[in-house]
Formats: structure tokens, C-alpha cells, sequence
């Protein structure tokens, strides 16, 4: 093997591994640290310093390194959501954002549900650097826009207040025992009618993405792998009951999109 060809290898290999050991640091692996250490009984204690560290938050939130992690599918699950928003009739309605996520989703989100008609925009999170991060994405929209210190599993919305509730990505960080309480929560707040708009990963159908992504969230996100069987989300919707539910999923099945519709009373 030529020189520049094993030192390329090799240099590829330590980048890879250093990125690799860099987000496990940052994810699991601070939890665990916090696990054995005394103060992990917060609210927040399953967040990842990655979205409460603000240093870390705007380290992180570029574009292409979010869409790589997405295994570039982000653009087309946020399209899916917008789409669907920009088809509702959100005329003087109030949409809801339940927690924050990196990229444009966002932005897109908030731009789709004014642009559809929607009165205000409501930004759920239970970390507030979250929150402050998201407002630095949506200067042009202030005044439209709340932006809401809460969790997910005990908002302080009013019952049916909401027309559309997207949540992107929050399942799979949550607690098992939470997942459920955040999608009664999410089915609460939305008027009959309206939609939940669920983004998530999901059992891929080919074995080697299967293999790929289970290692993935082994190391990674062990509370993620709940989804493919005893937390799968739409089981879950369809357990609570009142809802009607479709789901959609992407690239090869590693990825869903759940529409839930909420049935009048
Ligand atoms: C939606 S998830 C991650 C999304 C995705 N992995 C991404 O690329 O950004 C991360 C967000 O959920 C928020 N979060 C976690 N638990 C929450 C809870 N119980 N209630 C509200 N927000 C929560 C975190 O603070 C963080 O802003």
C-alpha cells in the first residue's frame, strides 16, 4: 500500500474515532457520569449536555453535521411535516413546537404555520439555552412567536388548545416510562381535529442498517431502541385511543413519520 494512501487510512481512522469518542462524551456518556454522581433526580436529568451547554449547542448546530447524523433524510422529514402543515387550515390557530431540535427544522416549521395562517407559534422546552438558541433562528418572526420553559410530559397548555403539535426527535431521548406520558400530553393539548406531527427513528428493514443502527444506539441512545418494539410510538397512540394515525416511514424503514389526527369527542 502506498504511504499516502496508509497514513490517509490512518488519519481517517483517529478522525472518525475522536468524533466518535467526542459525542459519546457529550451524550451517554455524561449521563452515566451523572448516574453515579448525587443531583440526577431533575426533571432534566436525561438531557444530554449536548442541548443544555450552550458552548456545546452552537458547536454542534451546523446543517451538514445534522443532516449527516440524520444520514441525510433530515431535509425530507422536515418537508413531510411542513407539507402537511401547509395543507391544514391554521387561520388564527396556535401551533406548537414540543422541544427544540437542531438545523432548520425550526425555522421551517414556524415559517409553514404562519405562512398557513397560524396566529402564534408556541416553543416548548424544558432547557432554556434550547429556548434562546431557537430564538436566535427567529428574529424576523418576534412577536409571533412564545417560547415556553416546559416539559413535555406536563405542559401547561390548556386541554384542545392547539391545532398541530410537531415533535421531532424527542421520543427516543426520553425515559421508557416517559414516552407514553409525552404523547398523552401531546394528544391533550390538541384540539379535535388537529394533527400531531411525530418524527422519529424506526426499525430499518434491511439487516445490515438494522445491525448498523442497533450498534448505533447501544452505545450511542440505548433509550432509542424501545421504539422498534415496546415503545413503538404508534402502538402507543393507537393504545391511548381518540386518535386516527398514519405512518410513513423513509430510507429503507430507518425513519418515521407519524401523522395523528386528533377524533372529536
Ligand atoms: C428533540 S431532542 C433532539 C432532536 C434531534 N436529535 C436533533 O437533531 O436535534 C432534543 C431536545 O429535546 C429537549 N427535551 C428533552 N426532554 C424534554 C422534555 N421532557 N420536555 C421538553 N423538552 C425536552 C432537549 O432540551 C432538547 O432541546
Amino acid at each position: 500500500m502506498p504511504a499516502w494512501l496508509l497514513y490517509s487510512v490512518v488519519s481517517l481512522f483517529f478522525v472518525l474515532a475522536a468524533t466518535a469518542l467526542f459525542f459519546f462524551t457529550v451524550t451517554r456518556g455524561a449521563l452515566l457520569m451523572r448516574g453515579v454522581m448525587a443531583g440526577s433526580d431533575s426533571d432534566a436529568a436525561h438531557v444530554y449536555p449536548i442541548y443544555s451547554n450552550l458552548r456545546l449547542i452552537r458547536l454542534i448546530d451546523f446543517q451538514p453535521i445534522i443532516a449527516a447524523i440524520l444520514l441525510f433524510q433530515y431535509d425530507r422529514l422536515v418537508s413531510a411535516i411542513t407539507h402537511g402543515l401547509q395543507h391544514m387550515n391554521l387561520r388564527g390557530k396556535n401551533v406548537l413546537i414540543t422541544s427544540c431540535a437542531f438545523g432548520n427544522v425550526i425555522p421551517r416549521v414556524v415559517n409553514a404555520a404562519l405562512d398557513t395562517g397560524a396566529r402564534r407559534v408556541l416553543i416548548a422546552d424544558i432547557i432554556k439555552n434550547e429556548l434562546d438558541h431557537a430564538q436566535g433562528k427567529l428574529l424576523s418572526h418576534a412577536g409571533k412567536i412564545e417560547f415556553l420553559q416546559e416539559n413535555a410530559i406536563a405542559m401547561k397548555q390548556a386541554d384542545n388548545s392547539v391545532s398541530a403539535n410537531v415533535i421531532f426527535f424527542l421520543l427516543h431521548e426520553l425515559p421508557h416510562h416517559l414516552k407514553g406520558q409525552a404523547l398523552k400530553e401531546a394528544g391533550r393539548v390538541l384540539e379535535p381535529g388537529g394533527k400531531l406531527y411525530l418524527a422519529e427513528f424506526h426499525r430499518p428493514d434491511l439487516w445490515v442498517l438494522r445491525a448498523l443502527s442497533w450498534t448505533y444506539f447501544k452505545v450511542f441512545e440505548p433509550l432509542g431502541l424501545a421504539l422498534w418494539d415496546t415503545h413503538d410510538p404508534l402502538k402507543q397512540l393507537e393504545a391511548m385511543g381518540g386518535f386516527s394515525c398514519e405512518r410513513r416511514t423513509v430510507f429503507f424503514g430507518n425513519f418515521q413519520i407519524i401523522v395523528a389526527t386528533k377524533n372529536p369527542a
